[in-house]
């Protein structure tokens, strides 16, 4: 396998960054992780466009331009020979002695990309059955919409979630709204079968396939509405299902220990996930 690092590419297992690298130290970094399928990185503007975002709200500097990043990651892609997988970028502050102040100006990001491939159809077997989460209270801070690398609450969501025997988390606000999943965001369809995922302007990170599935249900011809539901919304609806660029379109059938629907995963989301790659760019 083959990393890239600060301009080199080498071999993943001698890929490293500077002990005072500011993500390591800090978390001082954004990333994104996308998704390849035939060879095509799904929704690569979009991603790229948030992580110029992230970037600009921390007020770092693009590491490079848009088109020698995108002829990097498909280098890595290429030598990595990924048809299906997914890509990982990060880019810190970068290498400075230890000091919360920004490093000095002119102090290089750190960039880092690496890749894997993965089988289509394992994943899909994986969520075939759906599966079980746990809700827990958000314990974040307020720009989540900022995709840093400070995941720690996230860690330790999923791994609470693990050792209460479900695969996932989903945080809930102190007036019991849904928020997102550790990694994903969440949406239901309703009784009535509107398509419900809450607004991303505040307290989310606004996921591209979250965006995608926007577009897919509007081709799919079904409603959409973005507002605010509770964990008894997803208890009392016909389908719930995480959007994440890892999973697509994943099912949950158990919350809390409670089923949802009958158990099963729903047909729309199975709909969403079979016309999404027909439609992301
Ligand atoms: N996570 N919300 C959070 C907190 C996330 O970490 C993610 C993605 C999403 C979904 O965003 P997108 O649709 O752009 O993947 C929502 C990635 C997959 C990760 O951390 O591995």
């Amino acid at each position: 396998r083959i990393a890239y690092v600060n301009g080199q590419y080498v071999q993943h297992a001698d890929a490293a960054v500077h002990i005072e690298d500011r993500g390591f130290q800090f978390a001082d970094g954004v990333y994104e992780v996308c998704e390849v399928r035939a060879g095509m990185i799904v929704d690569l503007t979009r991603h790229l466009n948030r992580l110029d975002r992230s970037l600009s709200e921390l007020r770092m500097a693009q590491p490079m331009s848009r088109a020698a990043l995108t002829h990097v990651i498909r280098e890595v892609l290429r030598r990595n020979h990924v048809k299906n997988g997914i890509f990982y970028m990060q880019v810190t502050r970068g290498a400075a002695r230890r000091d919360h102040f920004f490093p000095a100006e002119g102090t290089p990001p750190t960039i880092t990309i690496t890749a894997k491939n993965t089988d289509p159809s394992v994943v899909a077997k994986k969520y075939a059955n759906g599966i079980k989460v746990i809700t827990l209270p958000e314990n974040r801070w307020d720009r989540v919409d900022i995709k840093t690398v400070g995941l720690l609450p996230n860690v330790l969501a999923k791994q609470q979630a693990r050792d209460a025997g479900a695969a996932d988390a989903i945080y809930v606000d102190r007036n019991g709204i849904v928020m997102e999943g550790a990694s994903s965001n969440v949406w239901i369809v309703t009784p009535q079968g509107e398509l419900v995922t809450r607004p991303a302007e505040h307290g989310i990170l606004r996921g591209i396939t979250r965006t995608t599935v926007i577009d897919v249900a509007a081709k799919l011809g079904l409603k959409v509405v973005e507002r605010e539901f509770k964990t008894e919304d997803m208890l009392n609806a016909r389908e719930v299902f995480f959007s994440s660029a890892t999973g697509i379109c994943v099912p949950i059938v158990e919350i809390d220990g409670k089923t949802v629907a009958n158990g099963h995963p729903g047909t729309i989301s199975a709909s969403i996930r079979d016309a999404f790659f027909d439609i992301a760019e």
